[in-house]
């Protein structure tokens, strides 16, 4: 995969991509990330980025001209076909809610262009003739979209085949089930006096996935139970919901 990322703050991303599952990624060529400074491609002498509202108002609007001339850079170094599929997605906060299912949809494209909004907003023709997705990572507001980019980086390499150690790590996640994830626990088996529960330690394995089953079920339910409803959840499942519900 390739992900072409346009900012007015590139050295925001050097930390994140330069550490830990997306560091490894990039070394291992599964996916390769290129920075574009949107001021790079201003042609006037104090390399403007950004103007005052039509109408009136406080604070400043991203210009299309950089934005649109940026992009358009980027796919003239692809094929036409293959370009013209590419998503090309604006971070804001207007934009459909980022979920595990969007990571997955995402992590199935060759090439994301990810646009990171700033100041007060950007121009709406970028929005209608330009941007083919809009995403936001919650209802809060940011200073801009760096950091959900880097959200949006993060939760869709870890999916791309080959970036995780093991490939059932992703597979047992919190959100992949549409479960949440069960309570783990490693070594001292006793610590200040709190013991791990006796199932894990016990080597029966059928028992094992059966508590932890239990587990992610209940602690859905206890935590967000709105998740309970959209889960798949098998008859066995179900039956384990209510018997939890009416207790
Ligand atoms: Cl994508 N951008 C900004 N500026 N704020 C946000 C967001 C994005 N998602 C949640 N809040």
């Amino acid at each position: 995969m390739h992900i072409d990322i346009l900012t007015l703050f590139p050295q925001m991303f050097d930390s994140p991509f330069s550490a830990s599952i997306l560091k490894r990624a990039i070394d291992r060529k599964l996916v390769s990330v290129s920075l574009h400074n949107i001021r790079d491609h201003t042609h006037d002498k104090h390399h403007t980025v950004d103007d005052y509202a039509y109408g009136g108002g406080t604070g400043m609007i991203l210009k299309p001209e950089p934005i649109f001339e940026t992009v358009e850079s980027i796919k003239s170094g692809y094929a036409n076909q293959e370009s013209s599929q590419s998503p090309v997605i604006l971070l804001t906060p207007q934009g459909r809610c980022f979920s595990q299912e969007i990571a997955y949809e995402l992590s199935q494209c060759g090439h994301l262009i990810l646009i990171c909004g700033r100041y007060e907003g950007v121009d709406e023709r970028v929005r209608e003739h330009l941007v083919t997705d809009e995403i936001s990572i919650g209802d809060y507001v940011l200073s801009g979209g760096e950091i959900a980019a880097m959200v949006v980086v993060d939760a869709v390499v870890r999916l791309l085949p080959g970036v995780l150690g093991s490939e059932a790590s992703a597979i047992d996640d919190s959100h992949a089930t549409g479960l949440l994830e069960y309570p783990q626990y490693t070594r001292p088996a006793v610590y200040r006096g709190w013991s791990v529960p006796q199932v894990l330690l016990s080597g029966d394995h059928a028992q094992i996935a059966k508590w932890r089953r239990e587990q992610a079920i209940q602690r859905t339910l206890e935590r967000r139970p709105e998740l309970l409803d959209k889960a798949n959840l098998r008859l066995e499942k179900r039956q384990l919901v209510n018997r939890l519900k009416k207790s």
